[in-house]
């Protein structure tokens, strides 16, 4: 079944390089809407808890490190079957792995640091979109 959203972060690597306009432009001109979006951090414990599914894996301390280390960008993106399409935007988790013109493959700098998050389902989408917006500010388009 094709999905109208998905969730994304510009992470602290690609927000401190300067890339989040290209990001962004590339987000937009692959044809996504932006539903919601704003400059915040993972300070704190927030990190941890929006990456609990994670809680197990080795790389999850310094996943949560990084990703409370700076800035970020969080958006609600909306588009035809969303999750897919902007999986395949943003490329591999490991960018030496991402297909060419993939934001990843231009972006990102390593498997943690890999410039931006995406949703893997339609359900994590809403759960991740929930974590950082209410229900006011999806003002969609
Ligand atoms: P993301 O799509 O945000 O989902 C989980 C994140 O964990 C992932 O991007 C990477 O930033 C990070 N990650 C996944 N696998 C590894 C790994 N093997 N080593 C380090 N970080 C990882």
């Amino acid at each position: 079944m094709s999905t109208k959203r998905t969730f994304t972060m510009i992470k602290p690597d690609a927000f401190g390089a300067g890339n989040a306009g290209a990001i962004l432009k590339m987000i937009e001109e692959a044809g996504f809407k932006l539903v919601a979006m704003k400059i915040t951090r993972l300070a704190g414990d927030a990190a941890g808890k929006f990456y609990a599914v994670h809680h197990e894996r080795p790389f999850y301390k310094d996943l949560c490190a990084y990703m409370s280390s700076g800035p970020i960008i969080a958006a609600i993106l909306e588009k035809d079957n969303a999750v897919a399409d902007f999986r395949k935007l943003i490329g591999a988790t490991n960018p030496a792995d991402a297909a060419e013109g993939t934001i990843r493959k231009l972006y990102a700098t390593s498997i943690e640091a890999n410039a931006v998050h995406g949703s893997d389902s339609d359900e994590n989408a809403a759960i991740e979109g929930n974590f950082f917006f209410s229900e006011l500010e999806k003002v969609g388009v």
